[in-house]
Parts: C-alpha cells; structure tokens; sequence
C-alpha cells in the first residue's frame, strides 16, 4: 500500500516546495522534488503531481498518466486560469498563499482516492451506481425539516454506515451550521466559477466535513446578494454530482415554493414533506399538493410524510390524517424539547459513529423512520 504513495512536486521555488512537501509528508507520501517539468518526469509512476503554474501558463496541452492526480498550484486566484487549468486535465487548482487549509485536505482526499485505487479520469466516476436524493419539505417554516433531515443524515451515516452529504438548500440563516455546529465559511456559491465544468471534487472543496459524524456538510451562502446570484442549474447540477458519489444526498429545503426549491424538489429521489399535526399546516398541504401537480412534483419522485412533533395532546391523530390525505405517511416522529434542546445548545450529534446516539423521543423515532422507509 505505501508504495503507491508516490508524489512529485515540480516547481523552482524553494519556499513553496517545502510547505507542499510538509503536507505530503505528513500524510504519508513520498516525495521527489524537481525544478523544472519535464515529459519524462510525468511518465514515473507517481500518484500525485504538484506543478507550479509558472509552467502552465503558456501550456495549450499537457500530457499525463490517466492515473495520475494533477494539481496545478497558483500564486493568486484567476478563474481565467483556474478555468484554464482544467481544460488541461488538471485535477484540482489550489491558491499557495490562500488555502494552507485546503491543502492538508486536498492531500488527504487524494491519498483516499490512491488508496481506494480510484483514477483520475472524468469516466472512472460514471461507472459508480447512483445513490438517493432525500429532501426534506414543508411550505411551512418551523416544522422540522432541518432537525430531521440533519437526524436522518447521522443515522444513515451513523448506524448504517453510508457515506452521506447533507446540502442546505436555505439561503442565509439555514440551520445545518447549527445542527451540526459548523462555522459558515464556505458555501455552494463557490462553485459558481466552476459550473461548466462541475466535478466532484470540486464539491468537497466546498463541503466541510463534519468531524464526530464524518458527514460532508454543503452551507449556503450566508450572504444575502450571494443567494439571489445562484442560480438553479448550479443546485440540480451539485446534486447531480453528488448523487454519482454518495449513496445519500440529503437536501434540507427552505419553506415555500421558489425556483430554488423547486430544483431541490425536482432533483429528489423522494420528496419527504414534514408535517405538524395541526389544522393550519394541514391546509398549506392541501394546497401544496395542488401546486405538486400543477408542475409535476411528487409523482416521478415519490413522496411521503413525516408527521413531526406529535403529542398525545395533539388536535390531530395520524389516522385522521391519513382520512384527510392520499399520500402515505413514511414517518412518526414525536415531540421531545426537553430531550432535545441541551443537545442543540451543546451542537452534538444526534447519532455517532460508534453505534452510540442520543437517548430522546425524536432520535428513537428517526431511527425507526430510517429502517422502515429509507433503508428498506
Ligand atoms: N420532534 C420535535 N420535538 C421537539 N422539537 C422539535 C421537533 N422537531 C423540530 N423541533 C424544533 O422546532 C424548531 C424548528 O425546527 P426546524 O427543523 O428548524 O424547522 P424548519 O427547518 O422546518 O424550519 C427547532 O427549534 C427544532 O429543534
Ligand atoms: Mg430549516
């Protein structure tokens, strides 16, 4: 396995080949070094190549290994370039002065993908089976979208072991930064310059993974001019992408009807709409569902409800729902504030890891909704 982690780093300057051979190193490659690029040095076997774009400015083409991981290192950010860079084949572009961050994660995902024995090439991700689109939906604002879709992505993740991504379809005040405790520093607004051309690991540059879950986290932007210039070919292609990649995309939608979540709907696998069992949410669903078929929504997707927050006190039972309503109920998620609220002051997780989760009504309950209509 060590062999394989080989890594070349071409550039003249000294300073910056040490900082690229520091995150190597650390994560295990070995590294050769060289000032200049040259065909033959290509053509070594190395898993990784670091080139300084001093020599890729000029280039119209440039030929390597189709195993090979290219990463063009820049002085300064220049979409131009960035642009330029990948049409030649590079894998990735990062900013010397800016990203020492996303260098250290940058290696670390091309040393999985080495590892894994993934290829770099565009078609080696076309082969992958294609995994679910979950949104999660209300009209209504406050009926708990973003706990259960937060809830649903730990426990695939947790207990069934899936590799998930939870997006935030919410411009501005979202909730996944404070489901998951997350600051919000990067967003899907950063992949607009990409767009063209948007491949997966653009979008883990964007992501954060969460570190107690290992979930990879999509914010948006928290920047309300930033919101407005997204447009919605960049929401259905991410999720596009994402779903060739992880077996669970969760979408974690904002209330109402926009074109922004109109997309988030219409990308979905299944579209679970949360609702509170009371006469007022009841009616914004009657009408809902008359907007749903009026563009179609629902029927190629799927979709259920989750009955959130029920209390034996409620004004509505699920069987008097299931009266009113045709579309079936997926999900009976009871209310637990008390049991919930210390955990999200605290910002932890809901389910971990290790098979461990947190002891209230609502987890209890997600996770029986996750075995008996995601999973099965
Ligand atoms: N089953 C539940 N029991 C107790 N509190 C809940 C439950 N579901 C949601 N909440 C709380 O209700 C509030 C609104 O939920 P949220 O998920 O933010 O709604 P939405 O995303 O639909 O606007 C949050 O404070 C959340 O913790
Ligand atoms: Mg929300």
């Amino acid at each position: 396995m060590m062999n394989t982690l080989r890594a070349l780093i071409i550039s003249p300057d000294k300073e910056l080949t040490e900082n690229l051979e520091g995150a190597l190193s650390e994560a295990s490659f070995t590294v050769v070094k060289e000032e200049e690029l040259k065909d033959e040095s290509l053509q070594q076997g190395y898993a990784v190549a670091f080139i300084d774009d001093v020599f890729l400015k000029e280039q119209s083409s440039l030929w390597t290994p189709p195993n090979m991981y290219v990463v063009a290192v820049a002085k300064e950010r220049n979409f131009d370039a960035v642009r330029a860079y990948m049409k030649l084949g590079v894998y990735d572009v990062i900013v010397e002065e800016e990203e020492s961050d996303r260098l250290k994660d940058l290696v670390h995902h091309l040393k999985e993908k080495v590892e894994r024995g993934e290829f770099s090439a565009a078609t080696a991700d076309s082969y992958q089976a294609q995994g679910k689109v979950l949104s999660f939906y209300s009209s209504k604002g406050g009926s708990g979208k973003t706990l259960l879709s937060t809830m649903t992505a730990q426990c695939l993740k947790g207990k069934h072991k899936k590799d998930v991504v939870i997006i935030d379809l919410n411009a501005q005040f979202g909730g996944l930064d404070v489901t998951f405790g997350l600051e919000h520093n990067r967003s899907y607004y950063d992949l607009k310059p990409v767009l063209d051309e948007l491949a997966i690991h653009h979008i883990q540059n964007v992501a954060i993974t969460h570190e107690q879950t290992g979930i990879d986290v999509i914010l948006g932007p928290s920047n309300p001019e930033q919101a407005e210039e997204v447009e919605d070919e960049l929401i259905s292609r991410m999720i596009r992408v994402c779903k060739e990649h992880y077996d669970y995309v969760i979408v974690d939608m904002p209330s109402g009807v926009s074109a922004l979540s109109f997309m988030g709907l219409n990308e979905a696998s299944h579209i679970y709409y949360v609702l509170n069992p009371d006469s007022m949410s009841l009616r914004v669903l009657k009408h809902t569902l008359t907007l749903f078929d009026r563009f179609q929504l629902g029927k190629k997707q799927g979709l259920s409800l989750i009955l959130n927050r029920t209390d034996k006190k409620d004004e509505m039972t699920e069987a008097d729902v299931k009266k009113i309503i045709e579309v079936p109920v997926g999900g009976v998620i009871r209310s637990d504030y008390f049991g919930l609220q210390p955990l999200l002051n605290m910002g932890m997780p809901f389910f971990l890891g290790n098979g461990k989760k947190a002891k209230t009504k609502v987890t209890k309950d997600v996770e029986r909704f996750v075995e008996k209509s995601v999973v099965s």
